[in-house]
């Protein structure tokens, strides 16, 4: 009898483990894999930046696409194969920025699919529409 309880005890740890690890992971992902060009929330001096913030870009996400599958979907295409016909952001941006380069080798599909969603999570979620395009022009 204590034997299975204690199983059963670090069964369900096992089963509630991997949910914050996946929230932990997903920032460490972005972290390691986009926050090299994409800081995440805009800073007072905008002239460093050599990307967008991600804040900025998750309210252009979700000012297009509006389910979280959609936009997941986005940001792991364009990541993989960025395009200018595909961008949800202002033109000035991506002529001050220039165009995303691939990240194909750097970044695998699942891994791109856990930080999407990790982005529309957090992000961008209050005000949806407001302010539009603020973070992602040139001023
Ligand atoms: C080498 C720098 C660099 C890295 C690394 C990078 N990005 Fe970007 N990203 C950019 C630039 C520059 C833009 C703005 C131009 C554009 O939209 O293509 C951008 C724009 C975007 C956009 C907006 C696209 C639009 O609609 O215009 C998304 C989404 C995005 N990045 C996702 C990511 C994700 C996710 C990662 C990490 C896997 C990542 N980026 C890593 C440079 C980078």
């Amino acid at each position: 009898m204590r034997v299975k309880t204690t199983l059963l005890i670090f069964g369900a740890m096992f089963l509630l483990t991997p949910n914050v690890y996946a929230e932990t992971s997903a920032e460490a992902l972005f972290e390691a894999k986009c926050a090299s060009c994409h800081v995440k929330m805009r800073p007072s001096d905008i002239s460093t930046l050599v990307a967008p913030p991600i804040m900025g870009v998750a309210r252009h996400v979700k000012m297009t696409y509006r389910t979280k599958e959609e936009a997941v979907k986005f940001i792991t295409e364009y990541a993989l194969d960025p395009k200018e016909s595909k961008a949800v952001c202002m033109p000035e941006k991506l002529k001050r920025f220039g165009l995303m380069p691939s990240q194909k080798g750097n970044v695998t599909k699942e891994e791109l699919t856990t930080i999407a969603g990790w982005i529309y999570d957090n992000f961008a979620n209050q005000g949806r529409g407001k302010g539009h395009g603020k973070a992602c022009k040139d001023k």
